[in-house]
């Protein structure tokens, strides 16, 4: 961590930047093994590849002719309006990244008009985040717990704070198995979990791996919080959180890091939004890296989607200013492939501007 300070004060210019710009200079910045628990997949990493592969084989199909002079991002999720539809979703520790942690992350997210979801197993607490960012829309994201208490105790917190919704996430009731250089990575000694503080259980053994659709209910019969499903894969997933009254779901393979050798997220997009699409709000994670990947999201049907790995990249090279660096990048590619291939408005982002690539063999 000295080494990460240290080198976090050379002065890195970060105007002009590609996400996979930041991903370089990130890897200059932080420890080799911090660098590595960011960038993991698990398994053979099949899914945490094919998650950028796949947005590849999807070609955009340009309209000219459109009057393309004023380009408008904005759209509407969960009753607010925004000025664009991408969001940083929840990961865990930010302070290994950067020491002004997610409190910098929050606050680049209300800079650049996103959504920040603050992960529970955060380096800087519920309360701090809220008090420090008190502009951003937050929500807040947990996991279904052994103990009913913590899940209890954390829903009270953030609807005090002031998150505007719950994200539960589905897909990991156990650890992926992953193969790491570093395998015995741990949080600093200077760094906590800090929504754990006060809690006797282990936050890395608190995780259930036998929950079922009544905790899922359970949840949402105890908070006045919209809640959100996230890493939802399939239609029949989908089906059961809607039905279970579920606001939304985010289709999401926790970026590869969790089941090796599901389809990538873009491909199950499709499937998810066919489902429920008319019903509840379809969000996306997993894979994105420009702005090409934002529109082809939002054209296969997610209202809303959200980044992880690029916020730790933009975090280590500049703190706040890195993080809406890395928005910053995203919004400007957006506008400008929706500009080049006709779309004035997001609305016009529709399934016919994309194609998967057989189409043309
Ligand atoms: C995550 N992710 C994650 N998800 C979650 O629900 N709770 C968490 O605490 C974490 N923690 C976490 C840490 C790190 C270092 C990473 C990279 C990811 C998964 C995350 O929300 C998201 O699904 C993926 O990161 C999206 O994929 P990309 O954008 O990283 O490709």
């Amino acid at each position: 961590c000295a080494l990460l300070e240290a080198k976090s004060k050379d002065k890195i210019k970060s105007t002009n930047l590609s996400l996979e710009d930041y991903k370089d200079k990130a890897k200059d910045v932080l420890s080799s093994s911090t660098y590595e628990y960011i960038k993991k997949g698990s398994l053979r990493k099949s899914t945490e590849k094919s998650n950028k592969k796949a947005f590849k084989d999807i070609l955009i199909r340009p309209h000219y002719f459109v009057d393309v002079s004023n380009i408008s991002t904005s759209t509407n999720i969960l009753d607010k309006d925004v000025i664009w539809p991408v969001g940083i979703g929840p990961t865990a520790m930010h302070r290994l990244a950067h020491l002004d942690g997610e409190v910098a992350s929050a606050l680049a997210a209300g800079a650049q008009g996103s959504i920040f979801v603050l992960s529970s197993f955060s380096t800087a607490s519920i309360e701090e985040v809220a008090e420090q960012a008190p502009d951003t829309i937050k929500w807040f994201q947990m996991y279904i717990y052994k103990n009913r208490s913590i899940n209890m105790d954390f829903m009270k917190r953030a609807e005090k704070a002031g998150y505007k919704a719950i994200v539960i996430t589905v897909d990991a009731p156990v650890h992926g198995k992953t193969y790491l250089k570093y395998p015995d990575f741990d949080l600093p000694p200077n760094l906590s979990l800090s929504n754990f503080v006060g809690i006797t259980d282990r936050p890395s053994q608190t995780v259930s791996s036998s929950f079922t659709i009544e905790d899922l209910k359970w949840i949402l019969s105890s908070t006045s919080l919209p809640v959100i499903a996230k890493g939802v894969l399939t239609k029949e997933g989908a089906k059961i959180v809607r039905d279970a009254g579920c606001t939304g779901v985010i289709v999401s393979n926790h970026g590869g890091r969790q089941l090796d050798g599901t389809p990538s997220s873009i491909e199950s997009l499709p499937e998810v939004v066919r489902a429920v699409g008319k019903d509840i709000t379809v969000m996306f994670d997993s894979g994105i890296r420009g702005g090409d990947d934002v529109f082809k999201a939002i054209a296969l049907g997610a209202k809303y989607v959200f980044i992880g790995r690029p916020v730790f990249y933009g975090l280590a090279v500049e703190g706040q200013k890195g993080v809406e660096g890395v928005l910053d990048t995203l919004k400007q590619e957006l506008e400008n492939v929706m500009a080049l291939s006709g779309c004035a408005s997001l609305s016009d982002v529709k399934r016919d501007r994309v194609v998967h690539w057989k189409y043309y063999q």
